[in-house]
């Protein structure tokens, strides 16, 4: 297993290039599954999570040919059973449900298990299904989704902690090809469900009001294939905007999205940072001493909980006392314990992280426990004083594209070594 060494006090500055998202591609990806013919998707990123995805679609029947970030998917024949030893690797895999209910009218997935951000739940996708007129039965660890035909319904799916990204793109995916007109309330409005509205568009569904609240697909006989590109990773983005805050002189993303970022760079500049937008790139530049902040993370527009642990590297410097708190995954702070072992002075209290700025991080062995718990560490440790080992890398090469390898153009001190 490879861990990443972070020499702390090199300040960033420069540019690097945006990814496609991790989170668009993994749905995209699953949604070639609703159409024999080719689908070709341009900027798949190049991560441990699209891999499986891939490996998941050919275990299925599906064609897979990748060169560099280009993907085309054939899935001329599809079997409709995806086993616990290729889902189990990630949890979003449960996002074929939905293209397989659609298509061979049924589905079997393993269930996905907890993991360290929380129980992770899929009861509001399984009652979208339920609601296009699916049965189910859960057996052996895995559940099936059976229905002689999909019907369009009315269902609403905002659950105890809001609206559910996967949730929606699945039964999204399912009710594209259910006869009649479905009503999805309580839909998720992130960027990259509007980028699985597009390209299901492109196919030939016909999915009206992807980035508001109340989403109507109309049910179509069949789709086609289609060519698309997917849109820049902001959490990647966002990543970087931190990183050039915690240890910038003067950091531009390029290739981004400014407007998915605006809840961050909101922050950052409530923070103190100066933020410089053009159409498709980003700068953030020191601008005096860094302010406290009170900070929520909440379902798009909101503040993204997929920031929530860099944000919390980058408060752990700033002077004062800053306040987070975590609603979309209340038990998400894996990363305080391991932050605190680098000199960071912060208490839970319940969803709640109370944040006590100090002068000084020192670098420490700390592991990884998710993926973007994973980034905060390495974020922290561009700013410590002395080496800050991460191990269990494999968490971020699930979701960020050669994250030392960017870190580095930026002249951060950052190498990858086997443990
Ligand atoms: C997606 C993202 C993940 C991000 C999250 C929230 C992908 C591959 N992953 O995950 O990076 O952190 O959105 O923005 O896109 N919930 C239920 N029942 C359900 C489904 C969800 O109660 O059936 C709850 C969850 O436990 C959580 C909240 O709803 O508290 C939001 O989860 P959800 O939006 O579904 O997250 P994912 O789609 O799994």
């Amino acid at each position: 297993m490879d861990k990443i060494l972070v020499h702390g006090g090199n300040g960033l500055a420069g540019s690097i290039k945006i990814s496609g998202s991790k989170n668009s591609a993994l749905p995209i990806l699953a949604a070639t599954l609703l159409t024999r013919e080719p689908c070709t998707i341009h900027r798949v990123p190049d991560l441990s999570d699209t891999h499986y995805m891939l490996q998941i679609l050919m275990h299925l029947g599906a064609q897979v040919e990748r060169a560099s970030g280009t993907v085309t998917v054939t899935a001329e024949k599809t079997d409709s059973v995806a086993p616990y030893d290729v889902v189990r690797k990630m949890r979003a895999s449960v996002c074929v449900l939905g293209p397989l209910l659609g298509r061979c009218k049924e589905a079997t997935v393993a269930l996905p298990g907890g993991c360290v951000i929380g129980d992770r739940p899929i009861d509001l996708h399984l009652k979208g299904f339920e609601a296009l007129g699916a049965a189910m039965r859960v057996q052996g660890g895995d559940v099936k989704v059976f229905a002689p035909k999909l019907n369009g319904a009315v269902i609403n799916l905002r659950g105890k902690f809001g609206p559910t990204v996967l949730g929606t793109d699945n039964v999204m995916m399912a009710a594209v090809l259910a006869e009649g007109t479905t009503v999805i309330e309580g839909a998720a409005a992130e960027p990259e469900v509007c980028d699985l509205a597009d390209f299901l568009n492109k196919m030939g569904a016909k999915i009206e009001g992807a980035g508001t609240r109340r989403l109507i697909i109309e049910g179509v006989k069949e789709l086609h294939g289609a060519e698309h590109d997917i849109i820049p990773d902001r959490i990647e983005a966002g990543t970087f905007l931190v990183a050039g805050a915690i240890a910038g002189k003067g950091v531009t993303i390029n290739r981004a999205e400014p407007q998915h970022l605006t809840a961050i760079t909101n922050a950052l500049t409530g923070c103190g940072f100066k933020i410089e937008a053009k159409k498709n790139s980003l700068t953030v530049l020191p601008n005096g001493v860094a302010k406290p902040l009170e900070l929520e993370t909440e379902p798009y527009p909101g503040f993204p909980t997929d920031m929530q642990a860099q944000m919390c590297a980058l408060l752990s410097t700033t002077d004062g006392i800053s306040v987070v708190t975590e609603n979309v995954f209340p038990q998400r702070y894996m990363h305080v314990a391991e932050l605190k072992r680098m000199g960071a002075n912060m208490q839970l209290e319940g969803s709640t992280a109370v944040i006590q700025g100090v002068h000084r991080l020192t670098g420490a062995p700390v592991m990884a426990s998710d993926l973007r718990a994973s980034a905060a560490l390495v974020l922290a440790g561009l700013k410590a004083e002395g080496i800050t080992e991460v191990s269990r890398v494999y968490h971020i090469d699930r979701g960020y594209e050669h994250l030392d390898e960017k870190l580095s153009e930026l002249g951060a001190h950052i190498e990858r070594v086997k443990e």
